[in-house]
Order: C-alpha cells, then structure tokens, then sequence
C-alpha cells in the first residue's frame, strides 16, 4: 500500500467518502480564522489532502501538513503537491511523537487511516498531543468492511496463507465489533478529549467492472505478494466474491457487472 502512482489511481471510494464527511461535518470545526495550523493523518499520496481538505479551510489557514508513515507516499505527495503552505513530512501516528510536533495545530483530518493502526489508543494519544488547547479532530475510517472478510478467507488457503499469515494486522480494529461507537468513545474521553462525537454510518459503493475492483483491491493490498502471483491473487479474490454473492449480472449480461461493498464508515469527531 505505499504505491502512491496506482493509489492515486483508483481510490475513487476515498475521495468520495472524505468529500461526502467534509460536507456534512465540517461545520463542526471550531476555525479560528487566524491562521489555522491543520494535520492530514496518513495522507497518502496527498491528493486528498491537496484537492479535497484544503477547499474546506479558512482562505488564511496558516499551514497544512500531511503526514504518512510511508516515505514513498511522502516522496510523492511533495513532488505532486508541496505548496507554500501545504507541506509533507514522515510521521508515524502510533510511533513516538517528536517534541516540536506537540501542541502544533489546531485541527487534525485523518481520512482511510487509521484503521490501519492496531495500538489504536497509542495513536489517538498522539492525535490528542498534536492538538493546541482549544483544537479539534475530524477522523473518518472503516469499521465492518467485506474486504477484511475476503483477506480472512483468502489467509485459509494454502495458496496464499504463506503471504497473507499476517492478515489480522491489516483488519480494522472495529471489523468485528459489536458497538464501534461506545468502544472509540470511550477510549478518547478516557484520553482526554471532550465533546466526542462517533457516528457509524452505513455506506455502499458499487465497482463497474471486475477490473475496477481488482485496481482498487491492488491499490490498497498491504500484502507482499511476488509481482509474478498478483493476477493470481486477484483472481481468487474475485472468486471470493462471487461466492459472497456479490457481483450482480445486469441485464444477465455476462460482461455488465455491479460489484456491492456494503460497509460502515466510521466518522468522530473530538474537542481538546
Ligand atoms: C488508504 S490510504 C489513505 C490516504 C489518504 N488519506 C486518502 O484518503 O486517500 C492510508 C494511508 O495511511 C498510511 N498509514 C498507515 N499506517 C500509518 C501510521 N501508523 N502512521 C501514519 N500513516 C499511516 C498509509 O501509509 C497510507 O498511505
């Protein structure tokens, strides 16, 4: 997942879903109007941060820094995106918060992140360090999502178990949970933050064609399968889903095809 070309490519869920939560819940944002200093959390390859977050801030926003854990990511999003005040730089969110980076802005933006992250209240420590007193966070990520259920699947066979023998890092940590909001509540007022907000929201998207599911299964696959097994894999993820019954042949045309992902999305909010 750190191939900032292919990503960037085909992540048209994302931008839908972090376009559709700024419009509705950005009115949360507590702006200063006095030069905001704004975090993109796991900013990828920093389009969403650049053509999506940053319409949504005060013309006189101070500076906007995008963050990602993975230095090819960051590699990209500086020679595609850096500006005068949009900047770039290495962090990981659950890793050791570097001093200078405390108390540093007064708005952090996660988008498709952190469900990446298993020490889930090591990385909302940080988020809540990274706030100056009176900041606030908007967060979006998944909670229950096929995809999880499929790479479950694909780690039982003895094809892929070798590669895929880590698959329960790469799940949300709210994949199986039973009352996601109660859960992440509950660890961010126990952090400190107030006014906490988590809405688990029903989404769906729909995939045209198997292809455009295998460019967007690609985009994010975390796993480090030889380049000579990928169409391999693919294909016996798509298998998967057909037996999940989730590919619908329209018209009974054979190559006319709606893929479904019905999946929750996670969006919270949180005053310092
Ligand atoms: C699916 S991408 C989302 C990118 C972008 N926010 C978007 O909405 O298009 C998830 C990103 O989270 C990053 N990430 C994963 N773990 C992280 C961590 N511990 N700290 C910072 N970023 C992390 C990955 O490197 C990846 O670029």
């Amino acid at each position: 997942m750190n191939n900032a070309e292919l990503y960037q490519k085909s992540n048209t869920l994302q931008k839908r879903d972090a376009l559709q939560c700024l419009e509705e819940y950005v009115k949360k944002i507590k702006w200063k109007y006095d030069g905001d200093r704004v975090i993109d959390i796991g900013c990828g390859d920093g389009s969403v941060t650049s053509s999506i977050l940053k319409k949504f801030l005060p013309y006189n926003y101070k500076n906007l820094v995008g963050c990602d854990i993975s230095e090819k990511m960051v590699k990209y999003a500086i020679d595609h995106h850096a500006t005068d005040r949009t900047n770039f730089s290495v962090l990981d969110i659950e890793g050791i918060l570097p001093d200078e980076l405390r108390e540093n802005f007064d708005h952090a933006f996660s988008f498709y992140a952190l469900h990446w992250i298993k020490h889930q209240e090591a990385a909302f420590t940080n988020i809540y360090r990274l706030l100056a007193q009176g900041g606030d966070c908007l967060l979006i990520f998944l909670g229950h999502m096929p995809v999880f259920d499929v790479y479950r699947i694909l780690a039982r066979n003895s094809r892929w178990s070798y590669w895929l023998k880590d698959v329960n890092r790469f799940v949300s940590p709210y994949h199986d949970s039973q009352n996601p909001e109660k859960d992440i509540k509950r660890m961010m007022t126990t952090i400190g933050f107030t006014g906490v907000e988590v809405h688990c929201v029903e989404k769906s998207f729909i995939y045209t064609s198997v292809e455009a599911l295998k460019k967007a299964v690609n985009a994010v696959s975390p796993f480090k399968i030889p380049a000579e097994m990928q169409d391999g894999f693919l294909e016996d993820y798509v298998k998967i889903v057909r037996d999940m019954q989730l590919i619908d042949h329209v018209n009974n045309n054979i190559n006319h095809v709606n893929i479904r992902t019905n999946y929750n999305l996670l969006i919270v909010y949180g005053k310092k």
